[in-house]
């Protein structure tokens, strides 16, 4: 690990591992501050909160949300639940992950984005529906559509 990470998450060790049930926020304040737990994390994190490092990694690795690597650029969350469903969301979902050849939590070969599901955005009548970055909405989202916005996310910024 290097020292940048490394002083990055001793002081966030330092503020939960008196609380008790700190590991979750614990695990929340260090993927906000890297955009992900690193593997080499979890033995400091273990020995800053007294548990094992299997408890650790099996928290890490059982929550998706919970990145083991960097995200790419441009995080892409497509509708999974059921009015996005009853819109196309299943053919647009497979269209997707053929593009980006990748599936889900997973990172496209350039780095360029990452594709995460989520479950309603709370704009089902105009599904299929998809978030960018956590702040860019796009409805009725067709394969087309999908790959005007990956084009443009490729692009150099
Ligand atoms: S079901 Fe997709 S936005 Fe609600």
């Amino acid at each position: 690990m290097d020292t940048a990470t490394l002083a990055a998450i001793k002081p966030l060790i330092e503020a939960r591992k008196s609380l008790a049930g700190g590991l979750l926020p614990l695990l929340h304040d260090i993927q906000d501050a890297l955009g992900c737990v690193p593997p080499e994390a979890v033995p400091l994190i273990a020995a800053g909160l007294n548990l094992s490092r299997a408890e650790v990694h099996g928290v890490v690795s059982y929550y998706h949300h919970f990145r083991q690597t960097p995200p790419g650029r441009h995080v892409l969350r497509l509708c999974r639940a059921e009015a996005c469903q009853a819109l196309g969301a299943d053919g647009l979902i497979a269209h997707a992950q053929a593009r980006l050849g990748c599936g889900w939590h997973e990172t496209t070969a350039d780095g360029a984005v990452s594709l995460e599901p989520v479950f309603c955005l709370g704009q089902c009548a105009v599904g299929p529906n998809l978030l960018v970055d956590d702040d860019e909405l796009h409805a009725r989202v067709t394969a087309a559509g999908f790959d005007g916005l990956l084009k443009s996310l490729r692009e150099p910024a």
